[in-house]
């Protein structure tokens, strides 16, 4: 009785801990989907391929120019293989603008599943001439969160 009373409590024990632990352990941070981050810009990534290439698109809240805003292509690629917390990099060519900013990341998923993308990122000015280069970069970080109540999940949308 008393052997069968202790296997019944390790069991419990083991269930408990599989059960708290294995969110953490295997939920995998995936970019699909929309986000929004800090600024309150929104992101949609469509689609990542096999090899780590992904597509997108990019509305910005905010333009250091007087133009007006439109919504942006933008391409990017990921780390593959067995990897919970990629890190990334994506490009945005504005299409509203004649600047580009690349975006350089890690995809982190804590231990209730929350995924959140820390991001740096780079945002080059046209300037006139190469004596105006020292002022052309603009650099700052963005910290992107899931859009949850527009998600649209991801199922087969991996190429
Ligand atoms: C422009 O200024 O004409 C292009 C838009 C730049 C928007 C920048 S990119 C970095 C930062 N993060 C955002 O979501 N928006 C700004």
């Amino acid at each position: 009785m008393m052997m069968m009373m202790r296997s019944i409590g390790f069991i419990l024990v083991l269930a408990l801990a599989g059960a708290t632990l294995s969110p953490a352990l295997s939920k995998k941070c995936s970019l699909i989907g929309q986000w929004r981050n800090d600024l309150g810009s929104e992101m949609d990534v469509m689609a990542v391929s096999s090899t780590g290439n992904f597509f997108g698109t990019y509305l910005t809240s905010v333009s250091s120019t007087d133009k007006p805003i439109s919504v942006s292509p933008l391409h990017g690629s990921q780390q593959m293989g067995d990897q919970e917390q990629p890190t990334f990099g994506f490009t945005v060519a504005w299409s509203f603008s004649d600047l580009t900013t690349v975006f350089v990341g890690q995809c982190f998923v804590d231990d209730k599943g929350k995924e959140t993308l820390q991001t740096m990122w780079l945002l080059r000015k046209k300037v006139d001439s190469s004596q105006d280069n020292w002022k052309a970069t603009l650099v700052g970080t963005n910290v992107f969160t899931r859009s949850e109540y527009k998600s649209r999940g991801r199922a087969g949308r991996v190429l």
